[in-house]
């Protein structure tokens, strides 16, 4: 998987108009602090992380994709190559995780969410950004990974919640948009 964003790396969201409607979402439904410690799980080049550094100081991608890391670097954001199923960080060190349009790609879902419970402090929070395969756009997005075999798996609203709460998180939906919808899960 990392390959294929390292292919899509230099094109990913060249307008950067995704990651302002991905941010714009994420601010409406949560409030950042700016002592916040924020990691931005599966942050690709950082589109998203650049534009949240006005409201928090500490902001990391975490991302398998050399490729996407190093444009967060090329952006002034810190990044580390490493993957969601194995985060190199302390128990307890993190006031929030995002997960903008990333958990689809990752392999491991259930080991994930394990690990972000295990890095987010008591009360915090990981906001995720993602489609609904019953929907029409998430539907088709879901196809054409497939087609490419991406290896993505998709989830309703109720089933990411239900995903959540079996990983010991209270669960919040905000409504759908244009097939996507935004989950907040507290500790
Ligand atoms: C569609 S991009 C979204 C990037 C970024 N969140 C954004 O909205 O601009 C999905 C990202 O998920 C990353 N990813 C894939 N598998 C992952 C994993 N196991 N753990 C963390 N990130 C992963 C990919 O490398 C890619 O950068």
């Amino acid at each position: 998987m990392a390959t294929y964003f390292d292919l899509m790396a230099p094109f990913y969201d060249r307008t950067g108009r995704r990651a302002r409607k991905a941010v714009q979402k994420v601010t409406n439904a949560v409030s950042f602090d700016p002592a916040d410690v924020v990691v931005d799980l599966g942050g690709g080049g950082g589109s998203v992380a650049h534009l949240l550094k006005n409201l928090t100081a500490h902001i990391v991608v975490i991302d398998p994709s050399r490729k996407m890391v190093a444009h967060c670097r090329k952006r002034g954001v810190l990044g580390i190559v490493g993957s969601a199923e194995d985060i190199q960080l302390s128990d307890e060190s993190i006031d929030k995780v995002l997960l903008v349009d990333s958990f689809h790609h990752i392999q491991d879902q259930v080991r994930a969410v394990h690990e972000v419970r295990r890095i987010l402090k008591p009360g915090g929070q990981v906001v995720l950004v993602e489609y609904n395969p019953n929907m029409w756009r998430g539907a088709s997005l879901s196809f054409m990974e497939w087609l490419l075999g991406m290896g993505s798996t998709f989830h309703t609203p109720r089933a990411l919640g239900t995903i959540f709460a079996a990983g010991g998180f209270k669960t919040r939906i905000e409504p759908s948009q244009h097939s996507q919808y935004l989950l907040v899960a507290t500790k």
